[in-house]
């Protein structure tokens, strides 16, 4: 209350629906570029009925710049069953809320503490850091120990009332002052005099180096359209539209023999780049393929070769530059190759 509150839209209102698709979509995501975000998704979707019945793409393309898609998905999956079980209300207490799709044991907390005044702790990276640094805790992050330490401290913390503000003043601290990126500032730190203060807590253990996978992006052009194809259903970008890709960074020759495409089919190089997802990169190369309605001598091809996905069953679409950026969302790996595209439309 006396230290710069942050006036954000879904704590104007207080409404659950609300604090629930803020706490979605805070997962992994930063304030600021959750708040636009946020508010076009509440003017477009604004009951949670709205977000059980929205069609996917579109709630896809809601979220599209926002990443870790199957948010979304368990968003409306959560919306569904919260619609046909119980009656439109969110439920009301951290148990229940675990049950649904896309709900931890954090945002569990935030939700109940936030909307439904439960007292209940909502344990991320920012409580946890704040905790280990109040109390010079010396565990490793990743140790259940740890957690279950630092959280059993917060739970003794926790007043019955306003729980929810509580559990926001933590986060905001964690955000705006107890840096974990570089020197907290403490100056500013309205628990400094009851801090143990150790900036290098709390302690990590170091990173595994992320994997490495080389690609080529095909980018299937044909009288003005554009070929997207719908990404396998497991794994990475799990049923996402995207170009076909095939394993290996390949030059524009051994992409004419992979592919069987003839002399006459014209193929434009469209550079490299690099995507970093957590745990994987991708070094990406990428080749506009001008079939100009020869598409039948290369597609039959693909289909024989292992395209990610462009197989015999995921679903493809052609379809115009506009269209594409108004209506799929595509993965922002893929952002150099659509801006590719667009300076040729
Ligand atoms: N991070 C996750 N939830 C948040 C909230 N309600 N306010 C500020 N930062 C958050």
């Amino acid at each position: 209350d006396h230290n710069k509150r942050r006036h954000l839209p879904w704590r104007q209102s207080g409404l659950p629906y609300h604090v629930l698709i803020s706490e979605i979509m805070l997962q992994q995501t930063r304030v600021e570029t959750v708040i636009p975000y946020f508010n076009r998704f509440i003017d477009r979707l604004p009951s949670i009925q709205d977000l059980a019945t929205v069609d996917e793409d579109e709630l896809l393309k809601l979220w599209e710049g926002l990443g870790y898609y199957s948010r979304a998905r368990n968003l409306q999956k959560a919306a569904k069953i919260i619609v046909k079980d119980h009656g439109g209300d969110l439920p009301n207490n951290a148990e229940e809320l675990k049950k649904l799709p896309g709900i931890g044991p954090y945002t569990a907390g935030a939700i109940a503490s936030i909307a439904f005044n439960r007292q209940e702790i909502a344990a991320d990276g920012n409580a946890y850091r704040v905790a280990a640094r109040l109390l010079a805790y010396e565990g490793y992050l990743e140790d259940l120990a740890t957690k279950r330490t630092l959280e059993a401290f917060l739970r003794d913390q926790i007043p019955a009332h306003r729980p929810g503000d509580f559990n926001q003043a933590l986060m905001d601290l964690g955000s705006s002052v107890c840096l974990s990126k570089g020197e907290p500032i403490c100056q500013l730190c309205p628990l400094a005099d009851q801090c143990l203060a150790q900036s290098t807590l709390p302690r990590r253990k170091p990173k595994k180096a992320r994997r490495i996978e080389e690609k080529t992006v095909l980018v299937f052009q044909d009288k003005g359209n554009y070929l997207l194809a719908k990404r396998p259903t497991t794994s990475l970008l799990a049923s996402m539209w995207s170009f076909p890709m095939l394993d290996g960074q390949l030059s524009k020759d051994e992409l004419r023999d992979a592919l069987g495409i003839e002399k006459d089919v014209y193929i434009e190089d469209l550079g490299a780049a690099k995507h970093v997802f957590s745990h994987i990169e991708w070094h990406m190369e990428g080749y506009l393929i001008s079939l100009e309605s020869g598409k039948e001598t290369v597609l039959p091809n693909l289909t024989r070769e292992k395209v990610e996905g462009y197989d015999a069953e995921s679903a493809q679409v052609w379809t115009s530059y506009q269209d594409i950026i108004s209506k799929y969302s595509i993965p922002t790996a893929y952002r150099h190759y659509l801006g590719e595209i667009g300076k040729e439309t």
